[in-house]
């Protein structure tokens, strides 16, 4: 279920609490959101002059995120911290490199005091029209945190590491500016949840995470302030609801089954 509000309204929605909260916050990168992007040139090539996203930002909302509301909201809606080990939950928040110091520090202040970093490894960089002048980025950082006891961890038995590799999707919607993978947000939901758990995403834009969940068999809600990002997003949502009402008929086989592999 995708919310068209904020997020710092959930209160108003009763939903259940979450075992997991996947968030892509804000990177406030200001007017300087596609700087070395070739986006920045029409068609991507700078012989054409500017194009309309040059000097400006991926959102208009960013100004509007506050990270003390988010990380208060993570508080709330994450459930209680368990008694018995190997159930607890955590959140996964992809951000800038230099955000994870911040919020490693805020999370403190709202109880949740352990972090793992996440490092995600493309094989491709956006600062292509820096290429040539220096080192440009091809990781994408995410903070795993939680309270005190370890997360739920459904390795398998396999080692599970930091880094990881980004896998583009080949066939998913395109809908939003910095759209996260499905299968990379599926792995990342397996290894933390288990199916029937409750994944939150409070920023939803595409949303490609529940999607995710919901193609693994979680139970998904979101929150989506701009109507644009949210209509796009809640027709491939309830889409994918749809599907797995078909998968949930005992007629068609039951539930699906866990579809990626862990790394
Ligand atoms: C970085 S994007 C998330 C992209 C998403 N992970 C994906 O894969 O498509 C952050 C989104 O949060 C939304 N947003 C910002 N502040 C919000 C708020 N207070 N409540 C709900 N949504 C918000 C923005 O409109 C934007 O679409």
């Amino acid at each position: 279920m995708l919310i068209n509000d904020h997020f710092q309204n959930f209160k108003v929605y009763g939903l259940p609490k979450a075992q997991l909260v996947i968030a892509d916050i804000p990177y406030n990168v200001g007017k300087n959101a596609y700087g070395s992007n070739p986006s920045w040139y029409i068609d991507g090539d700078n012989k054409n002059g500017q194009s309309k996203l040059a000097g400006t930002d991926f959102f208009d909302t960013d100004k509007d995120f506050k990270p003390a509301e988010f990380m208060h909201f993570c508080s709330k809606m994450l459930r209680k911290e368990p008694k018995e080990t190997g159930t607890a939950p955590c959140m996964i928040v992809f951000c800038e490199f230099e955000q994870q110091f911040y919020l490693i520090e805020l999370a403190k202040k709202y109880g949740i005091n352990n972090y793992i970093n996440l490092v995600f490894r493309k094989n491709f960089s956006a600062q292509v029209l820096k290429a040539n002048m220096r080192v440009v980025g091809n990781a994408e950082y995410a903070l795993l945190l939680y309270r005190e006891k370890l997360p739920k961890f459904n390795n398998h038995g396999k080692m599970i590491f930091n880094v990881m590799d980004w896998v583009k999707d080949s066939n998913s919607e395109k809908i939003h500016p910095t759209q996260k993978p499905v299968n990379l947000l599926k792995t990342l939901i397996q290894i933390f949840t288990d199916e029937g758990d409750v994944v939150i995403d409070p920023v939803a834009g595409s949303g490609s995470t529940l999607v995710a969940a919901l193609e693994c068999n979680r139970k998904a809600y979101g929150f989506e302030i701009k109507k644009d990002f949210y209509a796009a997003a809640n027709e491939w949502v309830t889409r994918t609801e749809a599907q797995g009402m078909l998968f949930k008929d005992p007629r068609r086989g039951g539930c699906r089954k866990e579809q990626v592999s862990l790394l």
